[in-house]
Protein backbone atom coordinates (compact mmCIF):
# COMPACT_ATOMS: atom_id res chain seq x y z
CA UNK A 1 0.00 0.00 0.00
CA UNK A 2 1.98 3.37 -0.64
CA UNK A 3 1.27 6.40 0.66
CA UNK A 4 -1.90 7.88 -0.98
CA UNK A 5 -3.47 4.84 -0.20
CA UNK A 6 -3.16 5.13 3.29
CA UNK A 7 -3.78 8.66 3.55
CA UNK A 8 -6.72 8.06 1.60
CA UNK A 9 -8.09 5.20 3.19
CA UNK A 10 -7.33 6.40 6.84
CA UNK A 11 -5.62 9.35 8.33
CA UNK A 12 -5.86 11.06 5.46
CA UNK A 13 -9.56 10.60 4.69
CA UNK A 14 -11.84 13.75 5.45
CA UNK A 15 -8.91 15.53 4.91
CA UNK A 16 -9.70 19.37 2.87
CA UNK A 17 -7.32 19.88 -0.20
CA UNK A 18 -7.17 22.96 -3.02
CA UNK A 19 -8.82 21.80 -5.90
CA UNK A 20 -7.93 23.37 -9.43
CA UNK A 21 -8.81 22.47 -12.97
CA UNK A 22 -7.51 24.38 -15.84
CA UNK A 23 -7.66 23.90 -19.61
CA UNK A 24 -4.25 25.01 -22.35
CA UNK A 25 -4.25 24.67 -25.51
CA UNK A 26 -1.38 22.24 -26.58
CA UNK A 27 1.46 23.46 -28.51
CA UNK A 28 2.40 19.56 -29.59
CA UNK A 29 5.47 19.03 -30.94
CA UNK A 30 6.24 15.61 -31.41
CA UNK A 31 3.98 12.43 -30.37
CA UNK A 32 1.21 13.58 -27.92
CA UNK A 33 2.46 10.29 -25.48
CA UNK A 34 5.80 10.82 -25.44
CA UNK A 35 4.91 14.23 -24.25
CA UNK A 36 2.55 13.22 -21.69
CA UNK A 37 5.21 10.93 -20.58
CA UNK A 38 8.05 13.68 -20.03
CA UNK A 39 5.11 15.95 -18.36
CA UNK A 40 4.42 12.66 -16.02
CA UNK A 41 8.08 12.22 -15.37
CA UNK A 42 8.23 15.84 -13.96
CA UNK A 43 5.09 15.49 -12.04
CA UNK A 44 6.00 12.53 -9.85
CA UNK A 45 9.25 13.84 -9.34
CA UNK A 46 7.49 17.63 -8.14
CA UNK A 47 4.28 16.70 -7.18
CA UNK A 48 4.54 13.60 -5.49
CA UNK A 49 6.94 15.03 -2.58
CA UNK A 50 4.52 17.95 -2.30
CA UNK A 51 1.42 15.55 -2.00
CA UNK A 52 -0.51 17.04 -4.85
CA UNK A 53 -2.45 14.49 -7.45
CA UNK A 54 -2.46 15.25 -11.01
CA UNK A 55 -4.88 14.16 -13.81
CA UNK A 56 -3.73 14.86 -17.53
CA UNK A 57 -6.10 15.06 -20.17
CA UNK A 58 -5.48 15.53 -23.62
CA UNK A 59 -8.36 15.90 -26.23
CA UNK A 60 -8.85 17.80 -29.33
CA UNK A 61 -5.25 20.02 -29.30
CA UNK A 62 -5.98 20.52 -25.45
CA UNK A 63 -4.91 19.77 -22.44
CA UNK A 64 -7.19 19.75 -19.37
CA UNK A 65 -5.59 19.50 -15.66
CA UNK A 66 -7.16 18.27 -12.52
CA UNK A 67 -4.57 19.18 -9.32
CA UNK A 68 -5.66 18.39 -5.75
CA UNK A 69 -3.49 19.10 -2.80
CA UNK A 70 -2.07 21.39 -0.35
CA UNK A 71 -3.17 25.09 -1.25
CA UNK A 72 0.22 26.02 -1.44
CA UNK A 73 2.19 23.72 -3.73
CA UNK A 74 -0.69 23.58 -6.27
CA UNK A 75 -0.16 26.98 -6.54
CA UNK A 76 3.82 26.49 -6.63
CA UNK A 77 3.34 24.25 -9.28
CA UNK A 78 0.98 25.75 -10.99
CA UNK A 79 3.00 28.89 -11.18
CA UNK A 80 6.00 26.61 -13.30
CA UNK A 81 3.53 25.04 -15.92
CA UNK A 82 1.89 28.44 -16.53
CA UNK A 83 5.14 29.23 -17.92
CA UNK A 84 6.09 26.33 -20.41
CA UNK A 85 6.02 26.60 -23.51
CA UNK A 86 3.89 23.04 -24.54
CA UNK A 87 0.61 24.76 -24.16
CA UNK A 88 -0.63 28.22 -24.11
CA UNK A 89 -4.32 30.14 -22.90
CA UNK A 90 -4.55 28.37 -19.91
CA UNK A 91 -7.89 28.97 -18.56
CA UNK A 92 -9.03 27.97 -14.86
CA UNK A 93 -12.49 26.07 -15.16
CA UNK A 94 -12.41 25.34 -11.33
CA UNK A 95 -11.58 26.14 -8.02
CA UNK A 96 -12.56 24.33 -4.98
CA UNK A 97 -11.54 23.17 -1.18
CA UNK A 98 -13.14 19.51 -0.61
CA UNK A 99 -11.87 16.34 0.05
CA UNK A 100 -8.82 14.49 -2.23
CA UNK A 101 -10.98 12.53 -5.04
CA UNK A 102 -7.57 11.30 -6.64
CA UNK A 103 -6.39 8.79 -4.52
CA UNK A 104 -2.64 8.67 -6.23
CA UNK A 105 -0.46 11.14 -7.63
CA UNK A 106 -0.91 10.59 -11.06
CA UNK A 107 -3.66 9.30 -13.78
CA UNK A 108 -3.37 10.36 -17.49
CA UNK A 109 -5.58 10.06 -20.47
CA UNK A 110 -5.91 10.73 -24.10
CA UNK A 111 -9.41 10.49 -25.61
CA UNK A 112 -9.86 10.12 -29.81
CA UNK A 113 -12.54 12.32 -30.54
CA UNK A 114 -13.35 13.78 -34.16
CA UNK A 115 -13.25 17.08 -32.09
CA UNK A 116 -11.46 20.28 -33.95
CA UNK A 117 -9.39 22.31 -31.18
CA UNK A 118 -12.01 24.96 -32.05
CA UNK A 119 -14.73 23.11 -31.10
CA UNK A 120 -13.37 22.12 -27.31
CA UNK A 121 -12.34 25.43 -27.30
CA UNK A 122 -16.18 26.35 -27.79
CA UNK A 123 -16.73 23.73 -24.79
CA UNK A 124 -13.94 24.94 -22.37
CA UNK A 125 -15.35 28.71 -23.02
CA UNK A 126 -19.12 27.74 -22.60
CA UNK A 127 -18.40 25.83 -19.21
CA UNK A 128 -16.43 28.62 -18.02
CA UNK A 129 -18.99 31.49 -18.70
CA UNK A 130 -21.27 28.68 -16.61
CA UNK A 131 -19.00 28.73 -13.94
CA UNK A 132 -18.85 32.61 -13.55
CA UNK A 133 -22.30 32.67 -13.71
CA UNK A 134 -21.65 30.98 -10.78
CA UNK A 135 -22.91 27.45 -11.48
CA UNK A 136 -20.94 25.04 -9.14
CA UNK A 137 -19.52 22.05 -10.47
CA UNK A 138 -17.40 18.76 -8.84
CA UNK A 139 -13.97 17.87 -10.41
CA UNK A 140 -15.20 15.03 -11.86
CA UNK A 141 -18.31 16.85 -13.27
CA UNK A 142 -16.20 19.72 -14.71
CA UNK A 143 -13.68 16.78 -16.22
CA UNK A 144 -16.80 15.33 -17.62
CA UNK A 145 -18.40 17.91 -19.21
CA UNK A 146 -14.91 19.12 -21.16
CA UNK A 147 -14.11 15.09 -21.93
CA UNK A 148 -16.97 13.12 -22.05
CA UNK A 149 -20.01 15.42 -22.48
CA UNK A 150 -23.64 13.91 -23.09
CA UNK A 151 -23.80 14.12 -26.66
CA UNK A 152 -26.99 11.91 -27.04
CA UNK A 153 -30.43 14.02 -29.12
CA UNK A 154 -31.93 13.28 -26.14
CA UNK A 155 -29.60 15.48 -23.51
CA UNK A 156 -31.27 18.54 -25.45
CA UNK A 157 -34.98 17.24 -23.80
CA UNK A 158 -33.48 17.72 -20.17
CA UNK A 159 -32.25 20.45 -18.34
CA UNK A 160 -29.59 19.12 -16.38
CA UNK A 161 -26.60 18.34 -18.62
CA UNK A 162 -25.27 15.63 -16.27
CA UNK A 163 -28.12 13.53 -15.09
CA UNK A 164 -27.62 10.45 -17.14
CA UNK A 165 -26.97 6.97 -15.11
CA UNK A 166 -23.61 5.79 -15.71
CA UNK A 167 -22.93 2.33 -15.68
CA UNK A 168 -19.21 0.32 -15.82
CA UNK A 169 -18.67 -3.05 -16.81
CA UNK A 170 -15.51 -5.47 -16.54
CA UNK A 171 -15.07 -8.65 -17.43
CA UNK A 172 -12.90 -11.23 -15.58
CA UNK A 173 -11.33 -12.83 -18.51
CA UNK A 174 -11.34 -11.58 -22.23
CA UNK A 175 -12.81 -7.85 -23.59
CA UNK A 176 -16.27 -9.03 -23.36
CA UNK A 177 -16.98 -5.82 -21.60
CA UNK A 178 -15.70 -4.01 -24.92
CA UNK A 179 -17.65 -6.38 -26.86
CA UNK A 180 -20.62 -5.32 -25.44
CA UNK A 181 -19.78 -1.25 -25.68
CA UNK A 182 -19.31 -2.59 -29.79
CA UNK A 183 -22.43 -4.26 -29.62
CA UNK A 184 -24.80 -1.33 -28.35
CA UNK A 185 -23.39 0.92 -30.89
CA UNK A 186 -24.00 -0.86 -33.57
CA UNK A 187 -27.35 -1.58 -32.23
CA UNK A 188 -27.95 2.05 -31.79
CA UNK A 189 -25.99 3.03 -34.40
CA UNK A 190 -24.22 5.37 -31.91
CA UNK A 191 -20.13 5.83 -32.42
CA UNK A 192 -18.04 4.39 -29.68
CA UNK A 193 -15.90 7.27 -27.85
CA UNK A 194 -12.31 5.41 -27.00
CA UNK A 195 -10.52 6.25 -24.75
CA UNK A 196 -6.65 5.31 -22.89
CA UNK A 197 -6.07 5.89 -19.63
CA UNK A 198 -2.56 5.33 -17.34
CA UNK A 199 -1.37 5.84 -14.17
CA UNK A 200 2.18 6.66 -12.78
CA UNK A 201 4.02 3.78 -13.92
CA UNK A 202 3.63 2.44 -17.52
CA UNK A 203 0.30 0.13 -18.28
CA UNK A 204 -1.50 1.97 -20.28
CA UNK A 205 -5.49 0.87 -20.31
CA UNK A 206 -8.65 1.20 -22.76
CA UNK A 207 -12.07 1.95 -21.46
CA UNK A 208 -14.90 2.71 -24.19
CA UNK A 209 -18.51 3.86 -23.89
CA UNK A 210 -21.50 4.28 -25.67
CA UNK A 211 -24.58 6.82 -24.52
CA UNK A 212 -27.84 5.37 -25.66
CA UNK A 213 -31.41 5.90 -24.47
CA UNK A 214 -32.86 2.76 -23.14
CA UNK A 215 -36.53 2.93 -22.17
CA UNK A 216 -36.68 6.79 -21.88
CA UNK A 217 -33.65 6.73 -19.66
CA UNK A 218 -30.29 8.25 -21.12
CA UNK A 219 -27.64 5.77 -19.98
CA UNK A 220 -23.81 5.57 -20.33
CA UNK A 221 -21.90 2.13 -20.51
CA UNK A 222 -18.47 2.25 -20.12
CA UNK A 223 -16.35 -0.73 -20.62
CA UNK A 224 -13.05 -0.42 -18.62
CA UNK A 225 -10.07 -3.31 -18.78
CA UNK A 226 -10.12 -4.71 -15.23
CA UNK A 227 -6.78 -3.52 -14.48
CA UNK A 228 -7.96 0.08 -14.98
CA UNK A 229 -9.82 -0.43 -12.01
CA UNK A 230 -6.60 0.81 -9.52
CA UNK A 231 -6.36 3.83 -11.27
CA UNK A 232 -7.08 7.14 -9.39
CA UNK A 233 -8.90 8.55 -12.39
CA UNK A 234 -11.16 5.76 -13.00
CA UNK A 235 -11.79 5.64 -9.22
CA UNK A 236 -12.42 9.29 -8.56
CA UNK A 237 -15.57 8.53 -10.87
CA UNK A 238 -16.99 5.54 -9.46
CA UNK A 239 -18.65 7.44 -7.21
CA UNK A 240 -21.26 8.69 -10.31
CA UNK A 241 -21.98 4.98 -11.34
CA UNK A 242 -25.12 3.35 -10.70
CA UNK A 243 -23.66 -0.09 -11.28
CA UNK A 244 -20.79 -1.97 -11.90
CA UNK A 245 -21.54 -4.99 -13.87
CA UNK A 246 -18.89 -7.65 -13.76
CA UNK A 247 -19.05 -10.28 -16.96
CA UNK A 248 -17.93 -13.67 -14.94
CA UNK A 249 -15.98 -16.55 -16.55
CA UNK A 250 -15.95 -19.87 -16.10
CA UNK A 251 -12.86 -19.70 -14.37
CA UNK A 252 -13.39 -19.37 -10.63
CA UNK A 253 -9.85 -17.59 -9.91
CA UNK A 254 -10.29 -15.29 -13.00
CA UNK A 255 -13.58 -14.17 -11.08
CA UNK A 256 -11.87 -14.19 -7.68
CA UNK A 257 -9.73 -11.78 -9.23
CA UNK A 258 -11.70 -9.24 -10.47
CA UNK A 259 -13.51 -9.30 -6.97
CA UNK A 260 -10.31 -8.27 -5.59
CA UNK A 261 -9.97 -5.54 -7.53
CA UNK A 262 -13.42 -4.29 -7.49
CA UNK A 263 -13.58 -4.53 -3.89
CA UNK A 264 -10.79 -2.84 -3.33
CA UNK A 265 -11.83 0.37 -5.63
CA UNK A 266 -15.25 0.18 -3.57
CA UNK A 267 -14.25 -0.29 -0.53
CA UNK A 268 -13.46 3.61 0.40
CA UNK A 269 -16.83 4.54 -0.72
CA UNK A 270 -19.42 5.67 1.37
CA UNK A 271 -22.20 4.90 -1.09
CA UNK A 272 -20.68 2.76 -3.71
CA UNK A 273 -22.48 1.36 -7.08
CA UNK A 274 -24.65 -1.86 -6.59
CA UNK A 275 -22.45 -4.73 -7.88
CA UNK A 276 -24.56 -6.60 -10.73
CA UNK A 277 -22.90 -10.34 -11.53
CA UNK A 278 -23.63 -12.09 -14.88
CA UNK A 279 -22.40 -15.58 -15.35
CA UNK A 280 -23.54 -18.74 -17.66
CA UNK A 281 -24.69 -20.80 -14.73
CA UNK A 282 -25.73 -19.69 -11.03
CA UNK A 283 -23.33 -21.55 -9.24
CA UNK A 284 -20.90 -19.23 -10.87
CA UNK A 285 -22.79 -16.04 -8.56
CA UNK A 286 -21.97 -17.86 -5.17
CA UNK A 287 -18.50 -16.74 -4.26
CA UNK A 288 -18.70 -13.51 -5.84
CA UNK A 289 -21.57 -12.82 -4.17
CA UNK A 290 -20.53 -14.30 -0.50
CA UNK A 291 -17.63 -11.72 -1.03
CA UNK A 292 -20.21 -8.59 -1.66
CA UNK A 293 -21.88 -9.39 1.00
CA UNK A 294 -19.31 -9.20 3.57
CA UNK A 295 -18.00 -5.96 2.58
CA UNK A 296 -21.94 -4.73 2.54
CA UNK A 297 -21.90 -4.16 -1.44
CA UNK A 298 -25.17 -4.95 -2.96
CA UNK A 299 -25.10 -8.26 -5.85
CA UNK A 300 -27.82 -8.68 -8.24
CA UNK A 301 -27.13 -11.74 -10.89
CA UNK A 302 -28.26 -13.06 -13.56
CA UNK A 303 -27.12 -15.97 -16.23
CA UNK A 304 -26.33 -15.49 -19.34
CA UNK A 305 -23.78 -16.28 -21.96
CA UNK A 306 -21.35 -13.34 -21.51
CA UNK A 307 -19.48 -13.61 -24.77
CA UNK A 308 -23.24 -12.96 -25.94
CA UNK A 309 -23.58 -9.53 -26.37
CA UNK A 310 -27.50 -9.64 -27.08
CA UNK A 311 -28.14 -12.05 -24.57
CA UNK A 312 -26.49 -10.40 -22.00
CA UNK A 313 -28.19 -7.29 -22.40
CA UNK A 314 -30.96 -8.88 -22.12
CA UNK A 315 -30.71 -9.54 -18.63
CA UNK A 316 -28.96 -6.63 -17.79
CA UNK A 317 -30.96 -4.11 -18.76
CA UNK A 318 -33.92 -4.91 -16.66
CA UNK A 319 -31.96 -4.88 -14.20
CA UNK A 320 -30.34 -1.16 -13.99
CA UNK A 321 -33.72 0.65 -14.44
CA UNK A 322 -35.17 2.90 -11.77
CA UNK A 323 -31.48 3.20 -10.37
CA UNK A 324 -29.87 6.37 -9.70
CA UNK A 325 -29.41 9.50 -11.92
CA UNK A 326 -27.21 11.61 -10.97
C1 LIG B 1 -0.08 20.62 -19.49
C2 LIG B 1 1.15 20.52 -18.64
C3 LIG B 1 1.02 20.05 -17.34
C4 LIG B 1 2.15 19.92 -16.51
N1 LIG B 1 1.99 19.47 -15.24
C5 LIG B 1 3.06 19.40 -14.42
C6 LIG B 1 2.92 18.99 -13.07
O1 LIG B 1 1.83 18.67 -12.60
N2 LIG B 1 4.03 18.95 -12.30
C7 LIG B 1 5.26 19.28 -12.76
O2 LIG B 1 6.22 19.22 -12.00
N3 LIG B 1 5.43 19.65 -14.04
C8 LIG B 1 4.36 19.73 -14.88
N4 LIG B 1 4.53 20.14 -16.17
C9 LIG B 1 5.90 20.40 -16.63
C10 LIG B 1 6.40 21.72 -16.10
O3 LIG B 1 5.87 22.77 -16.87
C11 LIG B 1 7.94 21.79 -16.15
O4 LIG B 1 8.39 21.49 -17.44
C12 LIG B 1 8.58 20.79 -15.20
O5 LIG B 1 7.98 20.83 -13.94
C13 LIG B 1 10.07 21.10 -15.07
O6 LIG B 1 10.62 20.24 -14.14
P1 LIG B 1 11.82 19.25 -14.50
O7 LIG B 1 12.90 20.11 -15.13
O8 LIG B 1 12.23 18.65 -13.20
O9 LIG B 1 11.28 18.24 -15.47
C14 LIG B 1 3.44 20.27 -17.02
C15 LIG B 1 3.54 20.75 -18.33
C16 LIG B 1 2.42 20.87 -19.13
C17 LIG B 1 2.56 21.36 -20.53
Amino acid sequence: MDRWEEEDGAAGAGTVVARVVYASRAEARGGIYAQMESIRASALRHNEPAGVATALLYQAGWFVQWKEGPADAVLRIMDRVATDPRHRDLRTVHRSRGPRLLCGPWSMAIVQSGETPFDMERRVLALKREVDAGEVFTPPAIWRRLSTPLRHPGSLLQQEADAFQRVLVCSAQGSDAFALVEWLARRHGADVVRRRFAGGHGQDVGTDYIDLLQDGRLLRVIAMARHGLHLPLTRAFLPDYSHVVLLLAEDADANAQLMVRVLSALRPLEDPPALLGIARTAQRHAEPAALAQRFGLDYASAEADVTHPAGCWQELQPLLAGERVQ
